[in-house]
């Protein structure tokens, strides 16, 4: 796609994990929106096409674990937006299905490496620019970080610990920075392949939504796009659900209401 041909001059955020899913679909969003957007990924086709594919667009690549990586990211967003940062996006995140008996260290250090520990040291790295901007940062944490899952040990682990890193930040910084945490629910993205592609399974997963489907990468990122913006301004510390209800029930799973039974009439009393 040609690059549209408007120079765009609005804030700088930086959105990790831009290449797909939901952090794509920000990236997208917020570059519709005016912002100029320092995005990052390892798939250098999908950066390349999609920082191709409008002004304002700086893509970044490589594998958020190395700090290199993340020093390059924040240096090129400090260089946009001539020492500010008004938003920051740490969405970059794998998951890892397993019983917990089968976990091993190194699928401990794995997902705490780019689930968490990139994001501490993003955000840290950033920091200075985003309170030159009086900046706003969202960590995309999961559904599976307010409650368990089975087979999800070690990702909801990370999950939580960006709820914690958030609120700690909210509190400590809030005088010049936001922060707060949206939480996924079940969202058709590559992550969601696996559910996606077997529509028994879709359908199992679905009906455990009240709203009976999964969410579209767009509805995460709408959700990012209003933390990120004045809109918000009053709006730091909080714990987001954008999951279609998932996580409304006091049982913690919505099933589908019985429906009610049907009167039955006198004369079939007794039938
Ligand atoms: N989909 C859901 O249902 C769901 C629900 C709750 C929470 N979430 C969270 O939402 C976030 C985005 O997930 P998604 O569903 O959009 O999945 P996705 O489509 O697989 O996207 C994940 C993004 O993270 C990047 N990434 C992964 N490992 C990386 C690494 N080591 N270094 C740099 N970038 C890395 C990927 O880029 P490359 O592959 O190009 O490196 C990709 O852009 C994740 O934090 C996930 O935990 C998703």
């Amino acid at each position: 796609m040609a690059k549209s041909k408007t120079r765009s001059t609005g804030p700088v955020a930086i959105v990790t994990g831009g290449t797909h899913g939901i952090g794509r679909a920000s990236v997208e969003l917020l570059s519709e929106s005016g912002w100029q957007v320092v995005f990052q990924g390892r798939s250098e086709r999908a950066g390349l096409e999609l920082e191709a594919s409008r002004a304002g667009l700086s893509y970044v690549p490589g594998d958020l674990t190395e700090e290199k990586i993340i020093q390059r990211l924040v240096a090129r967003a400090e260089e946009l937006g001539e020492g500010r940062i008004a938003g920051l996006v740490n969405n970059a995140g794998v998951g890892v299905r397993k019983r917990f008996e089968d976990c091993e260290a190194s699928d401990w250090d794995k997902l705490f490496a780019i689930n968490a520990r990139s994001a501490f040291l993003v955000t840290r790295a950033a920091l200075k620019g985003l309170r030159a901007a009086r900046g706003s940062v969202v960590f995309i944490s999961s559904v599976a970080g307010r409650g368990g899952e089975d087979g999800l040990s070690v990702y909801c682990a990370t999950k939580a610990a960006l709820i914690g890193l958030a609120k700690a930040l909210a509190i400590e910084l809030g005088e010049e920075v936001r922060f707060n945490v949206l939480c996924p629910g079940q969202i058709a993205t590559r992550m969601m392949a696996r559910v996606v592609e077997a529509p028994d399974l879709l359908a199992a997963v679905s009906s455990r939504i009240p709203m009976r489907r999964l969410g579209e990468a767009g509805e995460v990122a709408s959700a990012i796009s209003f933390l990120l913006s004045p809109a918000s301004s009053f709006i730091n510390g909080v714990v987001f659900a954008v999951d279609g209800g998932e996580t409304a029930g006091i049982m913690g799973v919505a099933a589908p209401s019985p429906q009610p039974r049907k009167r039955r009439s006198k004369a079939s009393v007794g039938n």
